[in-house]
């Protein structure tokens, strides 16, 4: 069992609360990050090598050393969104623990040099925005946020979010357009919001995990917590596991542990009788690999390298019962819907590539279909203000690639069953294309 940082006391009854939290030692961590200079605390941070673990993977203590200097206010926003299909880790942290959430927030904050926070937490996590703004009001009632918190002289007002339920809104700039009060559309970068983020002011923005993570490196210091992973995945990361296997959930791992191991070792892999097709590493907008990957070590570098990506660090596993194509659909028109339809090729092209699946579907399509939508996908990777047309096209190039044989087999039976019965080829095969 990889070390437990994160999930460790996650079933301890009454956890969400600050008695239990502070009875598993809460807030020490905060109280020692106190003791030491801002800079110090960002030493420890960037020591700690943490990257992101909201999809983009940029380590965190580079992301506050960016943030300029001076007397202007600078912003804390806590990515709560989670909105990639397959991911739920946030969900887990912020209903059993949210205390670590906000520990981590109030030493990032004081790291950062912000006085004001907030959590932006996607609209369906009715419950999980309750448990925090009970905490929230728990933690300001003990001084651990408000004025001069524990005497320190550090400040920090932390508001909670709900936003009203769109990908486009865990984008961090779109992300910000919705907590100014606008329509959450994501803005052209630079400036990055480390530069002009919320109000236009200089702001940090990390995801949940990234932050929930923050008390643990305090508490055993930079360098320690860099031993844990591999040296450019270090530490540990919650990996939610989904689709077909027999124990679905969240994991705690060490990074550059065998994908194999969280698959097959944690969730139990596929059912009885069955084998894996495909699996998504980091969220459904990750290229899929496929069982010849399995031994692939399960960090950011490894992942890339083979062409996929950690990504939200979800794993959605496929067995052999489904067909590609089913897939390829889902994912799809879920982009398509959610698309904000500020860019044209994420906009045309994900309702063309939803178009072209379905007259694949419908036996109208000619294996030529196949060669257009990795061209509407070519066109779009790298073509647009934000990556969720990317996150779109990428796995679909990579189900096209990948599953070519299948496609077209789907393709022809189709076709066979869409023609009238007089037309329909003795024995089935020909008449295609
Ligand atoms: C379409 C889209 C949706 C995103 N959704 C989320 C999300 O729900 N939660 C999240 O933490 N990051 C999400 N991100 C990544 C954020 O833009 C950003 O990189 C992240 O919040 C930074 O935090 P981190 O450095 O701690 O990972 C999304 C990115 C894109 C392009
Ligand atoms: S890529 Fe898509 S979601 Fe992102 S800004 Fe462009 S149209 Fe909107």
């Amino acid at each position: 069992m990889s070390q437990q940082l994160l999930l460790q006391d996650i079933d301890e009854p009454g956890l969400h609360t600050l008695a239990v939290y502070e009875r598993r030692g809460g807030y020490e961590a905060l109280r020692k990050a106190l003791a030491m200079t801002r800079q110090e605390v960002l030493s420890e941070l960037e020591a700690s090598g943490l990257r992101g673990r909201g999809g983009a993977g940029f380590q965190m203590g580079k992301k506050v050393s960016f943030l300029p200097h001076g007397a202007i206010e600078r912003y804390l926003v806590c990515n709560a969104d989670e909105s990639e299909p397959g991911t739920f880790k946030d969900r887990e942290l912020v209903q059993k623990t949210p205390h670590m959430l906000i520990e981590g927030i109030v030493i990032a904050a004081y790291a950062a040099e912000a006085s004001r926070a907030f959590i932006y937490i996607r609209g369906e996590y009715v419950l999980q925005a309750d448990v925090l703004d009970s905490a929230v009001a728990e933690a300001h009632a003990a001084g651990y946020l408000g004025e001069d918190i524990l005497g320190s002289g550090h400040s920090l007002s932390l508001v909670v979010h709900r936003g009203a339920g769109a990908y486009i809104c865990g984008e961090e700039t779109g992300l910000l357009d919705s907590l100014e009060g606008k329509r959450g559309n994501p803005r052209l970068k630079p400036p990055f919001p480390a530069n002009q983020g919320l109000y236009q002011g200089p702001t940090l923005i990390n995801n949940v995990e990234t932050l929930a993570t923050v008390p643990a490196i305090m508490r055993m210091g930079g360098a320690e917590y860099a031993k844990l992973g591999v040296e450019t995945s270090t530490g540990t990361k919650v990996v939610s596991v989904s689709g077909h296997v027999q124990r679905p959930g969240n994991y705690e791992i060490e990074l550059g542990i065998p994908s194999r191991e969280i698959i097959y070792g944690l969730a139990g892999g596929p059912p009885e009788g069955r084998a894996i097709k495909c699996w998504f590493p980091g969220g459904s907008s990750a290229p899929v690999l496929t069982a010849e990957d399995l031994d692939v070590p399960y960090d950011f570098d490894s992942l890339a390298h083979a062409g996929s990506m950690l990504g939200s660090g979800a794993i959605i596993v496929v067995d052999d019962s489904t067909p590609i194509l089913d897939v390829a659909m889902k994912v799809a028109k879920f982009y398509r819907h959610e698309s904000c339809g500020k860019c044209t090729p994420c906009r045309e092209g994900t309702n063309w590539t939803v178009t072209m699946l379905e007259r694949i579907d419908r036996g109208e399509a000619t294996p030529m279909d196949l060669d257009i939508i990795t061209s509407v996908c070519d066109h779009i990777i790298g073509n647009c203000l934000c990556v969720l047309g990317d996150a779109m096209a990428m796995p679909i190039a990579s189900m096209v690639a990948k599953f070519r044989p299948e496609l077209e087999a789907h393709m022809q039976a189709a076709h066979e069953r869409a023609l009238p019965p007089a037309a329909a080829p003795a024995g089935g095969g020909g008449g295609f294309a």
